[in-house]
């Protein structure tokens, strides 16, 4: 399949592979909200329904496109898309996906990079993403960050795809 032109993952994930739980972040780490913000600010951001319902809310400065397959679903400020293919057309070049782990899956094969934090320490819940196949993306840069203030240590983690 042919990735989307700019396309990125904006991903967290624990070690142990969790990505949420009860329909939220496991954690509050500040450092990565405001990365997440860096990265996505000014685009479109792909994201599913119960990633956009655990939203605090619209988040300024960025589209938001929405996939569903309910036939009736609207919310306010919210793009509606019920197919991959309806969500990259409304998104256009150079947009975000969001999440959660069932848009991770669908949109992985179109997107051209991962903005990747790994989240140092193992975390309960109820929602994984298996390993980047390093096979299929490559890492191309890596800033780390020591645990403190009670927060685990974390690092941002850009991979772009093999042969892209
Ligand atoms: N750590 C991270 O980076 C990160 C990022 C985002 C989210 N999360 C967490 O992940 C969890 C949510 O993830 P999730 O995997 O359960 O849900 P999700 O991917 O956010 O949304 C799933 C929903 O997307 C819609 N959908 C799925 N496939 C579709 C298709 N082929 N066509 C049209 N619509 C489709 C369906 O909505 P309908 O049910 O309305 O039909 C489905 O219920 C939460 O805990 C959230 O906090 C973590």
């Amino acid at each position: 399949m042919t990735p989307a032109p700019d396309l990125t993952l904006v991903v967290a994930r624990a070690d142990n592979g969790v990505i949420g739980k009860d329909g939220r972040l496991p954690w509050h780490l500040p450092a990565d909200l405001k990365h997440f913000r860096r990265v996505t600010m000014g685009g479109a951001m792909i994201m599913g329904r119960k990633t956009f319902d655990s939203l605090p809310g619209l988040l300024p400065g960025r589209r938001h496109v929405v996939l569903t397959r309910a036939a009736r679903w609207r919310a306010e400020g919210a793009e509606v898309a019920r197919s991959v293919e309806e969500a990259l057309g409304l998104a256009g070049e150079g947009a975000s996906v969001i999440g959660g782990a069932e848009i991770f899956r669908l949109l992985e094969p179109h997107a051209d990079a991962v903005e990747l934090t790994e989240i140092h320490a193992p975390f309960e819940g109820d929602t994984l993403l298996p390993p980047f196949d390093p096979s299929t993306w490559r890492e191309v840069s890596r800033e780390d960050h020591p645990a403190e203030n009670g927060h685990p240590a974390f690092s941002f983690v850009r991979l772009e795809r093999v042969g892209g």
